[in-house]
């Protein structure tokens, strides 16, 4: 357990994050900032309300400033808007840009030795943008993407073979968006390659619903996306900094040269502890998978040229 978490925007993913958090017990205190009057406020009061009967010990706060998140050991920050009728995705991407830096400097002043994780969409350029904000190192702002789209991935193919998702083990790499890049020659069941189980057209269908996993549920909900696993997934990388878990999980890091890249965030095997971003895990592509990766890199490359920081 660490002294203090704090998720900045207490919505949908926050708000949920926050919960998971203090039923997990990782943080002594766990403080939801929003700029909503009286909404993290009351969604603390109501979590810590739950404690008695889930029984945790986490204390949960809501506030509209930084004050009580003042010395956070790790700051999730998920706070933006939703694209909305008229606007482009340059405009819903300088928007969400604004917020979040003035979120990552806030973080910065308040909580200068957090370990930031980013879920703002569009993400691989918002940990860019957090990144410069704050003037964090690399190792210290990691973007949440590939642990929730690795999820759907598991979720989907356990489905399909008919077994238990824990014994799914793969890795989808690349920046958060329909360029992302399911690593099949890695994709196994219990050990067994995952091409010895299932036929290539099945596979392929699952790829493609796992890339396009964010709007299937969009298309359900109509006003909002995803939040259960977006806010697991987040979570599971705070716990694996708070319990130093060691684990290699697919995370969106700042590339200094690994897979051939460089000043770029993008989705990679990256192993979490105690100080954050640990280590980029290098493993051997395909001439396919590069290739994909390589496409999944412009079409982070684009956005970050555009953003205004
Ligand atoms: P939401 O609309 O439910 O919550 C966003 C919250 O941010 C609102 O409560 C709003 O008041 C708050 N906010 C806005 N400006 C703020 C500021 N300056 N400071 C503090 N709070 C502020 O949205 P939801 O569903 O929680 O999604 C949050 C973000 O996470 C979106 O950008 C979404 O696209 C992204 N997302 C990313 C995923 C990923 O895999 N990286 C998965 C799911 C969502
Ligand atoms: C998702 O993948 C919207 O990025 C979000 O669900």
């Amino acid at each position: 357990m660490v002294n203090k978490i704090t998720v900045v925007g207490a919505g949908n993913v926050g708000a949920t994050a926050a919960q998971r958090i203090a039923e997990k017990e990782l943080a002594r205190t766990v403080v939801m900032v929003d700029v909503a009057d009286g909404v993290p406020q009351g969604k603390g009061l109501d979590q810590w309300e739950s404690a008695p009967i889930e029984l945790f010990d986490s204390r949960v706060i809501g506030s509209n400033g930084y004050d009580e998140s003042a010395g956070s050991d790790i700051v999730v920050i998920t706070a933006g808007i939703a694209r909305k009728p008229g606007m482009s995705r340059d405009d819903l991407l300088n928007t969400n840009a604004g917020i979040v830096k003035s979120v990552a400097e806030q973080v910065a002043k308040t909580s200068p030795n957090a370990i930031i994780i980013v879920v703002s969409n569009p993400l691989d350029v918002m940990c860019y943008v957090a990144m410069k904000a704050s003037g964090f190192p690399r190792e210290r702002v990691i973007g949440m993407a590939g642990v929730l789209d690795t999820a759907r991935y598991r979720s989907f193919l356990a489905m399909e073979l008919d077994v238990s998702v824990r014994d799914i083990q793969a890795m989808v790499l690349g920046g958060h968006g329909d360029t992302m890049v399911p690593l099949i020659s890695y994709t196994s069941v219990s050990g067994i390659p995952i091409t010895q189980l299932m036929a290539k057209d099945k596979l392929d269908a699952i790829v493609d619903r796992a890339r396009n996993g964010g709007a299937e549920i969009v298309k359900f909900l109509k006003t909002g996306s995803a939040y259960y696993a977006p806010s697991s997934g987040a979570v599971q990388m705070v716990e694996a900094i708070v319990r130093d878990q060691k684990r290699i999980l697919p995370c969106s890091a700042w590339l200094q040269g690994e897979y051939g890249m460089k000043d770029l965030f993008l989705g990679v095997p990256v192993k979490l502890g105690r100080g954050g971003m640990e280590k980029i895990i290098e493993v051997s592509l395909s001439a396919d998978e590069k290739v994909a990766l390589a496409k999944s890199a412009d079409a982070v490359r684009e956005p970050m040229g555009v953003v205004k920081l």
